[in-house]
């Protein structure tokens, strides 16, 4: 099989795959309005969320590492109304060890993102980093899966979540489908989402392509641990983005607000 592209290569992709996804995109707005003042989105890629939470009044700024991602996100900032322009910006780092020499209202980090963090110094400096930047009486917001064991056992050979998405250069169409392969041991995820172009009866044409991220899994008291290590006391923990219910662990998602202990 060919090798596996870089899952953030492509910002107009990476845009294109996520669209349908929009309960964060109006939990983090909700979250910018309540914040009002400064915001810090770290890992913010294209500015799925940075944006909309720029839009609804605060001044953001996201940090991201990957360029391709962070060109999309210049690109899209550059199509904003100048007010909405003025009060975000993006800038490169990586947040294990980025230092702003300022403080937030807010923080957040999103998306899954700090599964990316497979080491324990890796993630404790990309907490550490989140609260080395919130103001003393700042929140820190942060949502990530938490396991369910029917995930983490699926067949490592089937594919799974079919999806359609369209590249908005070309028209193309795509089905993309997923699959995972958890190593229990070192509670690592390796996740491949697979592209398959296709025409309008569904036909396939042409070479499927992949790309692959390795995440790592976060059990509800680890993370409890590791957010107590860094430094901050949790203050709202949730299911959902609705958050209509207080956090259980079976829902396969946590929705955290902290502050600094
Ligand atoms: C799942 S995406 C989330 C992007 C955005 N927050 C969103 O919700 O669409 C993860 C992002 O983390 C970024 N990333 C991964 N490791 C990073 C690091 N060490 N420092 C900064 N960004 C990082 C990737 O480039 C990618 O844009």
């Amino acid at each position: 099989m060919a090798e596996a592209l870089d899952h953030y290569g492509d910002g107009v992709w990476y845009d294109a795959e996520y669209v349908h996804i929009r309960g964060d995109v109006r939990y983090y707005a909700a979250v910018a309005r309540g914040v009002g003042g400064a915001l810090l989105e770290l890992a913010c890629g294209t500015g799925r969320l940075t944006i909309p939470m720029a839009q609804a009044g605060p001044t953001v700024v996201g940090v991201d590492s990957a360029p391709s991602m962070l060109a999309q996100a210049r690109a899209k900032r550059a199509a904003l109304a100048p007010p909405e322009r003025a009060r975000l910006s993006f800038q490169s780092g990586d947040m294990r060890a980025v230092r702003l020499g300022r403080r937030f209202d807010g923080v957040v980090l999103a998306f899954n993102t700090i599964m990316h963090m497979l080491t324990d110094d890796d993630l404790l400096a990309a907490l550490r980093t989140a609260r080395d930047h919130l103001a003393a009486d700042g929140r820190f917001f942060m949502d990530l899966h938490t396991p369910r064991p029917d995930l983490l056992d699926r067949d490592p050979e089937a594919r799974y979540d079919p999806q359609q998405m369209v590249d908005p250069r070309t028209g193309y169409r795509y089905i993309v489908t997923e699959n995972n392969r958890y190593d229990a041991r070192r509670q690592i995820n390796t996740m491949r989402f697979y592209y398959q172009r296709v025409d309008l009866r569904g036909e396939a044409i042409g070479a499927e392509r992949h790309t692959e991220v390795q995440l790592r899994v976060l059990f509800p008291r680890e993370v409890d641990h590791w957010m107590d290590l860094a430094g901050f006391r949790i203050i709202e923990d949730w299911d959902d983005f609705e958050r209509t219910q207080p956090f259980t662990g079976r829902g396969g998602r946590r929705v955290l607000v902290a502050g600094r202990r």
